[in-house]
């Protein structure tokens, strides 16, 4: 068996495991778990025809093929190697596929649209056995965030914040959340003691050593991202 080796931490395998696997493909996801991490990250964007689990605008850097991720047909997506022969996959089928053996923290990359698309596709995935407490909903965008909230309010939302953290104290109770999401370099002691004493959770992204890790809990972190879950856990 294995569990987190920071007690009380949460450990969120960064798009799967994108350290050792191919990132945000069904085959990485499958690699976090088997590596000892219960919640996954991945990146949703809203393409025209399906909700896709990628991360970035264009398709080079991660498949064989080139060009912007949303003006290319979903068929021809679907064609393309995502790593290790492996597919991009849409949402629905990363939640077919990892219900009742994961928690899934869904970010959200785009606008509006993408917050109304996923709160539909969550709200069936509640439908078909998904407990609102595995999932949680993320995004930069918080207009995107919002709407998704409005949509269906039953499933817990983390702004996120990458260059300045000052709103996020006013941003979590706008969202009524006790959860927000910083990158590292948001993270000082200053910034983890205000947040503890307005009684917000932070979970911290990319962070893939150990011993920053370590320093990020004593500060007060809740948890963080990384691409090696598996550097994270005791094997017992
Ligand atoms: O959700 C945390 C982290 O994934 C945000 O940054 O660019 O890796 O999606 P990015
Ligand atoms: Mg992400």
């Amino acid at each position: 068996m294995r569990r987190p080796a920071l007690d009380g931490f949460t450990i969120f395998g960064h798009r799967g495991a994108a350290g050792s696997a191919p990132e945000n493909t069904l085959a990485g996801f499958d690699a976090a778990l088997g590596h000892g991490a219960r919640w996954i990250e991945l990146d949703v964007q809203a393409h025209p025809e399906a909700l896709i689990v990628f991360h970035d605008d264009r398709l080079e850097r991660r498949t064989d093929g080139s060009g912007a991720l949303l003006e290319t047909p979903l068929a021809a997506l679907r064609a393309l190697d995502a790593g290790d022969g492996t597919a991009i996959p849409t949402l629905e089928e990363v939640l077919d596929h990892l219900r009742g053996r994961a928690a899934l923290n869904i970010e959200l990359k785009g606008g509006r649209a993408v917050g109304e698309r996923t709160a539909a596709a969550l709200d069936a995935a509640l439908a078909g056995g998904w407990r609102a407490a595995d999932l949680l909903v993320s995004s930069f965008d918080h207009a995107a965030l919002a709407a998704f909230r409005a949509a269906l309010p039953q499933v817990p939302v983390a702004p996120l914040f990458a260059e300045d953290a000052g709103p996020a104290i006013a941003t979590a109770q706008r969202f009524d959340t006790d959860v927000v999401h910083l990158a590292r370099d948001l993270a000082t002691a200053e910034m983890m003691a205000a947040l503890d004493a307005a009684g917000l959770r932070a979970h911290v992204y990319t962070v893939n050593d150990p011993e920053e890790a370590e320093r990020l809990r004593k500060l007060g972190a809740a948890g963080i991202f990384t691409d090696h879950p598996g550097r994270f856990m005791l094997h017992t």
